[in-house]
């Protein structure tokens, strides 16, 4: 068996390439077919080419058309690429004509897109560039290595209108924890199955968010402790239940198993407890901590799962929901675990500990995933103290101590925050990539340029607003930029207008 799923696997690895390839002679074919208007002329000057999304999935359609239905192999390979097929018809229908989305030639670099749109923006505020097209490429690549794993996009993580209608239109639901996620949600995909594609994932529920999922015909929860099966018995009687259980998420970026999590002692109770109240649970739930970098945590989880599994027998419940949360990277990055490991250890598990799985509905919470990479951010300095050395005066000399300041050539001062699109290096303890634009046409600095030790602020009046501390930078000046990479998760959620400041610009491209 599990050979065999690791054939499977090595196989989808293989359909993963292939489907990267895939998508290059497509968009040459596009290409070939798009008119050209005005619009697209003027933006071609500028080194990027405007195109409708609308008429470029047409195009794809065609594409698939001729090169997969024609071919009538029944292959797993076709399987795939039927699956693939799918997935473009239905983009063809998610966008609204009036949307600019720019595309983006295979070659060109993200310093050159940065370069285009901070041209195009003739001010000093700062802006994200979303590529659209990372959301489908992802959601293929999820369905070549866990084709029979249900997306619920975690709504947290950035609820951005092309990633949910993207999401929404190629299958996938969503894990909304709040009347606003919901609402946000049916805002943009009203005719959605609440009852299939919504999970409301939170184990601690205010009572009035019960009822507006309810009335929303919501259908499934989770719970950790008996209190809030109590709560449920009086405000959602017949809901389906996930017990959701601890995990060892201590190597996480960041857990979650201290504030939520059934341990087997307390799930036994649960089972318990909800036969007495007469409560529906069908399966159970976990998370192994956001920025998982640990794939024994997913092999902990998915044990646990099975030991709950057994232990919901003895007290005649018939589980058939295992959800197993979010916690995947959203980028491969060096000495940690590639999504494609993770995955990986998932299907090994669940071979060992769930052999039989049929009648099991599994399904994913995945946040990170698909938002992290899928924006860059540009800032620029709007302030600086060249020569910093110049001004060194520690009256205290526990500042002395705390910083070498001494060292600290120039400092910046950049219009984005803390408190806004870049929270994540507080709560993340995240390090940023980073490249440096010149104002004069955006040019890219130099390599061999001389860098200075940098201290990089905010823009707020919080000296906790601290972007980078001691960063070697080259000498840079007012209305030079800065290009952050893979700002996508938990950026633009967990902004607040602190001090006025804000980033609420946003360019779209998609990239071949
Ligand atoms: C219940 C739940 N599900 C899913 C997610 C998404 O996690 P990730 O972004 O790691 O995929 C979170 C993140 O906080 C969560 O709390």
């Amino acid at each position: 068996m599990l050979k065999l799923q690791l054939d499977k696997l090595l196989l989808m690895n293989r359909m993963q390439d292939r489907l990267q390839f895939e998508y290059q002679p497509m968009q040459e074919y596009i290409e070939q077919l798009i008119s050209t208007d005005n619009k697209e002329k003027e933006a071609k000057s500028n080194g990027l080419r405007y195109v409708s999304h609308r008429y470029q999935f047409e195009k794809a359609i065609e594409y698939f058309e001729k090169k997969f239905i024609e071919d009538g192999t029944t292959s797993d390979e076709n399987i795939l690429n039927k699956k693939q097929f799918q997935v473009d018809v239905q983009l063809k229908k998610i966008f609204p004509d009036h949307t600019d989305v720019y595309h983006v030639p295979h070659g060109q670099s993200d310093q050159d897109i940065a370069r285009h749109f901070i041209n195009e923006i003739g001010t000093d505020d700062p802006f994200y560039i979303v590529d659209v097209s990372h959301y489908p490429k992802q959601y293929m690549k999820w369905k070549c290595y866990f084709p029979d794993i249900q997306v619920f996009y975690a709504m947290k993580t950035n609820d951005n209108d092309f990633l949910i209608k993207i999401i929404e239109r190629l299958g996938g639901g969503f894990d909304c924890a709040s009347i606003n996620e919901l609402k946000t949600v049916l805002a943009l995909c009203p005719d959605i199955d609440c009852s299939k594609r919504i999970i409301y994932a939170h184990p601690c529920k205010p009572i009035s968010h019960i009822k507006y999922f309810q009335e929303k015909n919501v259908q499934l929860t989770v719970v950790d402790n008996e209190d809030e099966l109590i709560k449920l018995e009086k405000h959602w009687p017949n809901v389906q239940i996930l017990i959701r259980l601890k995990t060892k998420d201590s190597k996480s970026l960041i857990s979650f198993s201290d504030k939520f999590g059934a341990n087997e002692h307390i799930a036994t109770r649960l089972f318990q407890l909800a036969k007495k109240l007469n409560l529906n649970i069908v399966g159970c739930a976990f998370h192994v901590g956001t920025g998982c970098y640990d794939d024994n945590a997913f092999q902990h989880a998915l044990q646990f799962a099975q030991q709950i599994f057994h232990i919901a027998k003895k007290y005649q419940f018939h589980l058939t929901i295992l959800d197993i949360g979010g916690g995947f990277p959203g980028f491969d990055e060096d000495h940690r675990p590639s999504f494609s490991q993770l995955a990986q250890t998932i299907q090994q598990s669940l071979d060992e500990y769930f052999p039989q799985r049929e009648n099991i509905q599994i399904i994913a919470e995945p946040g990170r995933y698909f938002a992290a990479a899928s924006m860059d951010l540009v800032a620029s300095i709007i302030a600086c103290r060249s020569n910093n050395k110049d001004y060194l005066n520690f009256s205290s000399k526990e500042e002395k101590e705390n910083v070498d300041k001494d060292l600290i050539d120039n400092i910046y001062y950049i219009n984005e925050s803390t408190y806004g699109s870049l929270s994540n290096i507080l709560y993340e303890n995240t390090t940023y990539s980073i490249t440096c634009l010149r104002k004069e046409h955006s040019q890219l600095v130099e390599h061999d340029e001389t860098k200075y030790k940098s201290i990089v602020y905010g823009p707020t009046c919080d000296s906790l607003d601290i972007v980078s501390l001691g960063v070697d930078l080259p000498l840079l000046n007012i209305g030079d930029h800065l290009l952050f990479y893979h700002v996508g998760a938990y950026s633009s959620s967990l902004s607040m207008k602190f001090n006025g400041f804000q980033t609420t610009k946003y360019y779209y491209i998609w990239k071949d």
